[in-house]
């Protein structure tokens, strides 16, 4: 991860010594039971390029499991999520980014528009106090720009079925008004979900590490980028209106777009994609955003 204006974080050295050692009072608390708490947390701040803790500086030293709520549902699979939070732990990692949506498919936390499982949510309240146990902070990803777990074609599908859908395109998600409310009516009911094992509202939960807008989003129907920056600036805008405790990323891949500087472009993978509807450093930029990402996919690009 970097912080707004690009520094690279030193990521080993103390503070994986200073994580292991309260790893292990976790290790005490691992086996007793679900109402044992883990170490206490303080919510993850900025200072500048720094993330922070209690004033302290905090280093992100994290993997992606984005399958863990899923997992988390049947009481047969559980033993994995454990186990794969068990093990970060292990590692010294202190934040996991994981999917806090699946819209419309198999075991969806949102069934239909607005409806939302019981079961799957406190399958995500459970994932959240099993990472607290074992000292692991979330990055909470909130939507796909892909079809897997129902993406944002299936908000555009939904907004068919209403019959109030504007246009066909995948990317009427990020400009028809109707399907922005339906995402704002998700956004505002996860955050202010109360955690039936904890009682703690996700909004008020330190646990959560940042929230995550949209997994990879692009709006390849508008190449000059403003679409995705005013949904970007709309929802990033609503989400702080809710929750002011926790930082706000968009999930970006990172890549420059129309209005970055052209001595840029050549960093991006390939000069198609300035033209997907993303721009890294206007993006980023907006003011409810606290850090930006690059994802990096070293074999293909
Ligand atoms: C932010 O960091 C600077 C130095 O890097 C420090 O002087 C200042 O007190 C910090 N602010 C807060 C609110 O912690
Ligand atoms: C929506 O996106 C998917 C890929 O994610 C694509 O296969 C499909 O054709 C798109 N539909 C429209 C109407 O653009």
């Amino acid at each position: 991860m970097l912080a707004t204006n690009g520094v690279f974080y030193p990521i080993l050295g103390l503070a994986s010594c200073a994580a292991f050692i309260y790893m292990s009072f976790g290790d005490l608390a691992w086996d007793i039971g679900t109402h044992v708490r883990g170490p206490e947390m303080s919510f993850v701040g900025r200072n500048g390029t720094r993330f922070t803790v209690d004033g302290k500086a905090f280093y992100v030293n994290g993997w992606n499991s984005y399958w863990l709520m899923d997992q988390a549902v049947e009481e047969v699979s559980r033993p994995r999520v454990r186990a794969m939070l068990q093990a970060g732990a292990k590692m010294g990692l202190t934040v996991c980014r994981t999917w806090a949506f699946n819209d419309g498919t198999y075991n969806a936390l949102q069934m239909s528009l607005g409806h939302f499982d019981e079961r799957v949510f406190k399958a995500l309240d459970w994932v959240i106090e099993e990472a607290k146990r074992h000292g692991i902070r979330l990055l909470l990803s909130l939507a796909n720009n892909l079809e897997a777990y129902g993406g944002k074609t299936q908000y555009v599908k939904w907004a068919w079925e209403e019959g109030i859908g504007l246009s066909s395109s995948n990317d009427s998600f990020f400009f028809d008004p109707s399907i922005r409310s339906y995402f704002k009516t998700y956004l505002k009911t996860i955050l202010t979900r109360k955690n039936h094992l904890n009682g703690i509202r996700y909004k008020d939960d330190p646990t959560i590490f940042a929230w995550e807008l949209m997994n990879e989003p692009r709006c390849m129907s508008d190449a000059s980028g403003d679409t995705l920056q005013e949904w970007i600036e709309e929802m990033a805008a609503y989400v702080k209106s809710i929750d002011k405790n926790h930082l706000l990323t968009i999930g970006l891949e990172g890549f420059y777009g129309s209005t970055s500087p052209p001595e840029k472009l050549h960093v991006n993978p390939g000069q198609w994609f300035s033209t997907v509807g993303s721009d890294f450093i206007r993006n980023s930029r907006v003011p409810e955003i606290d850090f930006a990402s690059v994802h990096i996919y070293p074999d293909q690009w």
